[in-house]
């Protein structure tokens, strides 16, 4: 098929330019609002097609110079002023609340993140071939890289390191960076010329040096993480996400709060401060084991942490206040029901999707008003976007 001259009317939800062209929608990463292009078209579908830009026709003023030298990796806005991305990310939340939960006008802002670039305290590296980078969008294609923008100045050198070092016996490294560093390693290598600069070596599933978790540092508290354990990407931008949970619920009267989802048990511990107790619960055994190390490590008494399914825990538990900080998936009819049992005064929900958010909302809208969402910005360049989202019984 012969390429094609696109011009870019938006960004649809995940970044990529959008327009019309042959009487379908075509999608085309790294093409801005107002661009045209020449584009080859790389997938034909029945009602849309997906493009790449082979030669830009016309530039949006708001194109800047990237600092990720590599095309789809999954910095898709890396190419869109910082502040144009914020300003996406908070329409396209806008748009899905009001188009799949009817809710208007309860957006408020968007939380910028200080550090906009090195800012991600855990990177995922596969390897193919020996050779290291990321896997290309939605695909096992590699792309070869020999430095990550978005990722912290420690976990580049550790990159400098491997891409000197034999790696056709591994398959993924993981550098988690909390001022201590930890690399995981999947496959087989020699981890020599890493131990000046990590504080724990993991091979497959063996502690090969160092120590077992590391620590990292949130506000007043400390934190254990450990080798799988879920712990937010961005520190800044958890920090002042974890300050408006507080925010939201701490002049609420209340005396007993559940954080559903708990993870390593942060916003427990970030809540422990304002009510007489907080039950926290994760179905991740070894979240659970660094959630009570953290309550011990923070010399906290007000905490109880419940290892188990929230779906089987919560019809034992009580509460005046809910957090729920679910997966990307959200949460289940059952498990909303059960909340809607429980009743509790605020509901905070704290969302990785916007899609699943606007979906549960729906569900809480006729015994809850949806007060109020703020956004935060915990993964620029990206088109993911963290929301905070408060309830209040009706
Ligand atoms: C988005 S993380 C939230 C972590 C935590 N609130 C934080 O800020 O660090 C979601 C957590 O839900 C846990 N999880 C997933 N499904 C679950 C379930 N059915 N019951 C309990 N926990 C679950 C995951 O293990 C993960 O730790």
């Amino acid at each position: 098929m012969e390429d094609v001259l696109v011009k870019c009317e938006k960004l649809d939800h995940f970044g990529r330019g959008l327009g019309h062209v042959l009487g379908k929608i075509i999608f085309v990463p790294n093409l801005l609002p107002s661009e045209e292009a020449l584009v080859k078209i790389v997938l034909d579908k029945k009602k849309y097609m997906i493009g790449e830009v082979i030669q830009l026709v016309k530039r949006s003023n708001d194109r800047i110079e990237p600092k990720c030298l590599y095309e789809n990796c999954g910095c898709g806005l890396k190419n869109l002023d910082y502040f144009k991305t914020l300003k996406f990310k908070k329409s396209k939340l806008i748009e899905i609340l009001k188009r799949y939960s009817n809710l208007e006008g309860v957006v408020k802002e968007i939380v910028s993140s200080d550090d906009i670039y090195g800012y991600r305290n855990k990177i995922t590296l596969k390897v193919k071939n020996g050779k290291i980078g990321y896997f290309k969008n939605g695909t096992n294609e590699l792309i070869e890289i020999s430095r990550c923008a978005i990722a912290s100045k420690k976990s580049n050198e550790i990159i400098s390191i491997l891409k000197k070092s034999d790696l056709s016996e591994v398959k993924e490294v993981i550098i988690k960076d909390f001022g201590e560093l930890m690399v995981i390693v999947k496959g087989n290598m020699n981890v020599d010329l890493l131990k000046p600069l990590a504080s724990s070596i993991y091979i497959n599933d063996n502690l090969v040096y160092g120590k077992e978790n590391i620590i990292a540092k949130l506000g007043e508290f400390k934190f254990y993480v450990s080798k799988d354990s879920f712990f937010q990407v961005n520190m800044n931008v958890a920090f002042k996400l974890y300050n408006k949970v507080l925010e939201y619920l701490k002049n609420s009267n209340s005396k007993r709060v559940l954080d559903l989802y708990c993870g390593t048990g942060t916003i427990s511990l970030f809540l422990s401060k304002y009510f007489d107790e907080v039950i926290g619960t994760e179905i991740n055994e070894e979240a659970i084991c660094c959630a009570n190390l953290n309550k011990e490590l923070n010399n906290i008494v007000n905490v109880r942490f419940i290892c188990g399914d929230v779906s089987e825990e919560i019809h034992y538990l009580k509460a005046d206040n809910i957090v729920v900080d679910p997966p990307r998936s959200g949460l289940t009819n059952e498990g909303i029901n059960d909340i809607l049992k429980i009743g509790p005064d605020r509901i905070v929900y704290v969302s990785c999707d916007p899609m699943t958010l606007a979906r549960d909302l729906k569900l809480f809208k006729g015994k809850y008003e949806v007060k109020e969402v703020t956004l935060f910005d915990m993964f620029p360049w990206t088109y993911h976007v963290e929301s905070v989202c408060l309830l209040i019984r009706k």
